[in-house]
């Protein structure tokens, strides 16, 4: 249970002392009915995702796929406490809620919703339907199997694939109904909003098609380009081939899932309008790439805006990040940085080497950043994720999420309300500049908390500080005035500067290390001396407000 409603709970059993049955029970619902739900708002271009009413930073975990579960739930909640993650994603499925047809069985959510409240954690519930890595191994066997009721995609060659045809209304139909189903007992069971998101289906597109070629399918394809669509993308009409010319193929089929997407999302928000989103199987973020080899119709980057405006009922394709390389991970956070496309990393991979790109998309706005597979299950997925998930693989995202995680909601406003930037270390360990406007901080790696590197003190190029040979820090800087920030980091060093040296000169006039507690800033010392006189060195996390004077 979150602090408001632990607050508000304690407020109604005292109350209730001294009221009638009735009286008490009216009291309750009206306090209940205050729990605002979760929502995603936006403006000049930043989000906030709004929980109990104010921003809310999501320091997620994911579990494993098969951690949905009573029985494994005892194996995941120390995970996310050792973290210090406030959020847990995990899925809900469809062969587990509706394994007959017509006949729901919500216990699973009960477990998770109440053992989420002991935990004091929120959930992120994961609808895997009847798409999960774009096939259909979540679905009941009542649809898996009916070949008839719920026919499979079509290749180019006729043949059919392992994948489900979104453009099956029977498959839309059922899975509609139950994600309403599943929404509905949702919306009674958690008057509390402990669930503050939904991802609808998990990982949609088509491996080895780039699209469906049924004969509903080709129908489609050769028709129009919905109005809307066209017109949104300022388009003139005219067939798929004639307005994508080369595209046609994959953006019939981004159409097809956004749709897909939609409609299964347009019911269950119509019930409970709780924010919902769309995982993504990623493509290349830096060049072109032949759809065959990635998940096409997937909400990939190139065909977003299809997602959007087919979609509208989904507020952001958040990216599932596995790759290892620098220019990769960087590019796909700015791809998926867009102004209709808030920034979630609801899925990075568990290896320690990807830790510090939370630093990175705390800086791009983003709403959350959730490692995937970090349970106790015994379970890995290395080698795209850590090799095994024990204290040492924790470690590195705990020192991340325990230095933010004070402040989680004040990082969370600053997002909304005013500019954040954020940098994670290269591969090659370079050192970066972040442009402020009149300021600039230039981030280095590998360095001691004392001298600079151009005095050549250090010979031995493998004398450098515990823990920094594999590229692990980053910088996060949220502006709090005209001259004035906090900036939090791991593993690196910041200087700031003019951006124009030229007219002025510059000192820091007060760099004071703290925390927040309760939302107030806790000074806990003022640094200078050699604290200051070689940038401000983040050998530890460390969290630091720091205000400039140009003189
Ligand atoms: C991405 C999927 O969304 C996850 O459910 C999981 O299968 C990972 N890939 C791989 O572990």
């Amino acid at each position: 249970m979150g602090r408001t409603n632990r607050a508000a709970m304690a407020a109604v059993a005292f109350v209730c002392i001294g009221l009638s049955l009735t009286g008490c029970k009216q009291h309750q619902s009206a306090l209940v009915k205050e729990t605002s739900i979760p929502t995603v708002v936006q403006k000049n271009g930043h989000y906030a995702l709004m929980v109990d009413g104010a921003p809310f930073l999501m320091l997620g975990v994911q579990a494993n796929n098969s951690s949905n579960y009573p029985s494994a739930l005892p194996q995941v909640w120390p995970a996310l406490d050792q973290i210090g993650a406030n959020t847990l994603e995990i899925p809900v499925a469809w062969e587990q809620v509706e394994p007959q047809e017509g006949q729901f069985d919500f216990s699973w959510l009960d477990t998770l919703l109440s053992q989420a409240r002991q935990h004091d954690k929120r959930l992120v519930l994961l609808w895997f339907g009847a798409y999960k890595n774009t096939g259909p191994s979540y679905a009941p066997q009542w649809v898996q199997t009916n070949k008839a009721r719920f026919p499979k995609l079509i290749n180019a060659q006729g043949k059919p694939l392992g994948v489900l045809s979104p453009h099956s209304p029977a498959l839309l139909e059922a899975d509609k109904t139950a994600f309403v189903a599943f929404m509905t007992h949702l919306k009674a069971a958690d008057p509390e909003r402990t669930v503050i998101l939904v991802q609808v289906e998990n990982e949609v597109g088509t491996y080895k098609s780039v699209r469906d070629y049924s004969p509903e399918a080709q129908k489609l394809f050769d028709g129009p380009v919905p109005d809307m669509l066209a017109k949104g993308l300022g388009k003139a009409p005219g067939t798929w081939k004639v307005v994508f010319g080369k595209d046609a193929d994959e953006s019939f089929h981004a159409w097809s899932f956004a749709h897909y997407v939609e409609e299964v999302a347009k019911v269950g928000k119509a019930v409970y309008p709780l924010p919902m989103y769309v995982n993504v199987a990623l493509r290349d973020p830096n060049k072109e790439q032949d759809p065959l080899t990635y998940a096409s119709g997937g909400p990939t980057w190139n065909v977003l805006d299809i997602y959007h405006l087919t979609a509208p009922s989904i507020f952001t394709a958040a990216p599932d990040i596995y790759g290892h390389d620098y220019v990769g991970n960087s590019g796909q956070i700015r791809q998926y940085t867009r102004p209709n496309n808030p920034l979630m990393v609801v899925e990075i991979g568990s290896s320690t080497d990807l830790a510090r790109y939370f630093y990175a998309v705390l800086g791009n706005g983003g709403l959350g950043f959730a490692p995937f597979g970090l349970d106790l299950t015994g379970y890995s997925n290395y080698p795209l994720g850590a090799k095994t998930v024990d204290a040492p693989a924790l470690e590195i995202f705990a020192r991340n999420f325990k230095l933010v995680s004070p402040l989680m909601r004040e990082w969370a406003k600053l997002a909304y309300e005013s500019k954040v930037y954020g940098v994670a270390e290269p591969d090659d360990h370079s050192a970066q500049t972040i442009a402020l406007g009149k300021w600039q901080a230039k981030i280095q790696y590998q360095q001691w908390q004392f001298g600079l590197p151009e005095w050549n003190l250090i010979k031995d190029k493998n004398d450098i500080p515990e823990g920094t040979a594999s590229p692990s820090g980053g910088v996060s800087i949220a502006q709090l005035g005209p001259d004035e920030y906090l900036v939090i980091g791991y593993h690196a060093r910041a200087t700031f500067a003019l951006s124009d040296a030229a007219s002025k000169e510059m000192v820091y006039q007060h760099v004071e290390e703290g925390h927040y507690k309760d939302g107030k800033w806790i000074m806990d010392r003022v640094w200078n001396g050699d604290e200051i006189d070689y940038g401000l060195n983040f050998t530890q996390p460390r969290v630091l407000r720091v205000k400039l004077t140009a003189y």
